[in-house]
């Protein structure tokens, strides 16, 4: 039997990221929200500082700077808040990351993922939610993955979230960890960190720089708004099905050279650019190797508990492009950071 969300204490772990201090926001918007938010995140990067500091002002969230494997920061937490959820977002993320190095990939998203399922799973009445990716299915050509798909990971990174879903799964059976697991396909929102396509595009079309485009640009992603990810997550937290999987999507689907320049058309629109087309800024560089062509997911099952996504593309990108510019201050300081350039350089190979 789970507490009732709203009184819950509710780990959030990488709750400082891109995602998991969206969730942290969505539930503090919930006035009946009565429970603790404890937001735990090593900070390996983030430009989320400036939503951090909003939640400082509130008594339901408490922020612990530590790692996801040190029993000693999680005993501290339980002892003090106790623990009903965990919601479990942190992990290395970056696919392109993955390919330079796996081993990391695999220290914190199976390594350390298990240490934190093996405290958990000796708390009494504490339900796990794990969040997953589209990414584990690999790539699908026609039609859209179900939840029931087998799994068939392409990149380390892929790879290693796979790997700790199953972990996941194995704590359940084995241990009778209550837990659930969701697949979601590509988000995007406020303060996502810039080596994600749309934050890079974005910057450097606001800067009017090239804007480098894996292969010949038709992958095709499924695009969800950052918010709809929050609401499907609450909705499994409230009625999904312990040891079951939701897939979380949008069915906004569209190949990387049509969302870019969607993208510049809109900050066209609002005067973001001094550029008057887009084609001469894009740069087809080489292919990521591996590179998955097509994402697609079924979401009937979430959409059964009551959950639809409730921004088009167009509204989500104009609230990705309002926090952009509201938080122009990360953005010029990260665009001035010598170690960034460097690195987008390396990666995409031109100059940034
Ligand atoms: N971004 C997407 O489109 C997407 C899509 C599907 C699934 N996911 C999954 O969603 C989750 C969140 O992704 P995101 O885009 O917000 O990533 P992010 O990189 O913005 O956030 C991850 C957070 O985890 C923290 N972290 C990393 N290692 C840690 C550790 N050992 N201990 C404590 N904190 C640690 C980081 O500091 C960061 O704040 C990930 O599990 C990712 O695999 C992301």
């Amino acid at each position: 039997m789970r507490t009732t969300l709203n009184k819950a204490s509710i780990l959030v772990t990488g709750g400082a990221g891109f995602m998991g201090s969206a969730f942290v926001e969505h539930k503090l918007a919930q006035k009946d929200f009565e429970g603790k938010l404890l937001v735990l995140d090593l900070l390996v990067h983030t430009l989320c500082e400036e939503r951090l500091k909003a939640f400082n002002g509130d008594a339901r969230v408490h922020f612990y700077k530590g790692d996801i494997a040190d029993h000693s920061v999680l005993k501290e937490i339980e002892k003090k808040h106790g623990l009903d959820y965990v919601v479990h977002f942190a992990a290395e993320t970056h696919v392109d990351k993955s390919i330079h190095d796996p081993f990391i990939f695999v220290k914190t998203n199976v390594e350390k993922t298990t240490r934190l399922l093996d405290f958990v799973r000796h708390l009494s009445q504490c339900h796990f939610h794990h969040i997953s990716t589209d990414e584990v299915f690999g790539s699908i050509d026609e039609g859209s993955f179900y939840e029931t798909d087998a799994y068939a990971p392409n990149s380390p990174y892929s790879a290693s979230k796979a790997a700790s879903d199953h972990m996941v799964r194995a704590f359940g059976k084995t241990y009778g960890l209550s837990y659930t697991t969701s697949h979601a396909c590509n988000n995007f929102g406020p303060l996502q960190y810039p080596e994600k396509l749309l934050p890079l595009m974005t910057m450097h079309i606001l800067q009017g720089k090239p804007l480098p485009i894996y292969g010949n640009g038709k992958q095709t992603r499924e695009w969800l708004y950052v918010e709809d990810h929050s609401s499907g997550i609450d909705a499994i937290l409230q009625k999904g099905v312990c040891g079951e999987s939701y897939n979380v999507g949008s069915g906004v689907e569209m190949t990387n050279l049509t969302l870019i320049k969607k993208l510049f058309k809109i900050m066209k629109k609002e005067g973001l650019t001094c550029e008057d087309q887009v084609d001469p800024l894009i740069t087809f560089v080489r292919d990521r190797p591996g590179h998955d062509f097509r994402y697609s997911l079924n979401c009937d099952k979430l959409r059964s508990l009551g959950w639809a996504p409730q921004y088009s593309l167009e509204k989500g990108l104009d609230a990705m492009l309002k926090s952009w510019l509201t938080s122009q201050g990360s953005l010029e300081s990260l665009s001035r950071d010598k170690a960034y350039i460097a690195w987008v350089e390396k990666q995409y190979g031109v100059n940034s």
